[in-house]
């Protein structure tokens, strides 16, 4: 599996190390960026992975800043993203089987490369939940479509 990956310079040190863990755990990488730790716009990097998920160019992405939390903004903000800032194993679990995340967001600010390094290792291996949880991002996608989600928000 090819795995889209981005960051601005408050994620790069954590994007290189995680292209190299992503490697050791046998996913391939696209790397769309940045390229150092000089100053750039999150926004830039944040669109591009998102519109490579949300074409379909690749199933899953993973974006990081210094807090995750630009990232997941400017995401969330493409037709198709579901972009989960997770700051734990827990959370990454959850956003894969619970709201179907599409885009993994870390903020190399906020946690250590190890505690990284498991957050991408448990979201890549969960599934995303059938049953209640696949109705409710139906009604996401419902919502993003216009069309009110058939009886108002969840
Ligand atoms: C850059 O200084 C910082 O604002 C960015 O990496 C991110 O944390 C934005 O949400």
């Amino acid at each position: 599996m090819k795995i889209a990956i981005g960051c601005d310079h408050g994620g790069y040190r954590m994007k290189e190390d995680l292209k190299d863990y992503l490697q050791e755990l046998g996913y391939s990488t696209a790397d769309f960026g940045t390229d150092s730790e000089e100053s750039v716009d999150y926004p830039d990097f944040g669109l591009k992975v998102a519109e490579g998920v949300a074409r379909g160019d690749f199933p899953l992405g993973i974006l990081i800043c210094g807090t995750g939390i630009g990232m997941a903004i400017v995401a969330n903000k493409v037709p198709g993203i579901r972009a989960a800032l997770c700051t734990d194993t827990f959370m990454a679990r959850c956003s894969r089987e619970h709201n179907h995340a599409n885009i993994l967001v870390l903020g190399e600010r906020v946690i250590g490369l190890g505690l990284a390094r498991d957050i991408v290792k448990t979201w890549l291996e969960t599934e995303p939940g059938g049953g209640r949880h696949q109705r409710r991002v139906e009604k996401i996608r419902a919502i993003e479509e216009g069309c009110g989600g058939g009886g108002g928000l969840v």
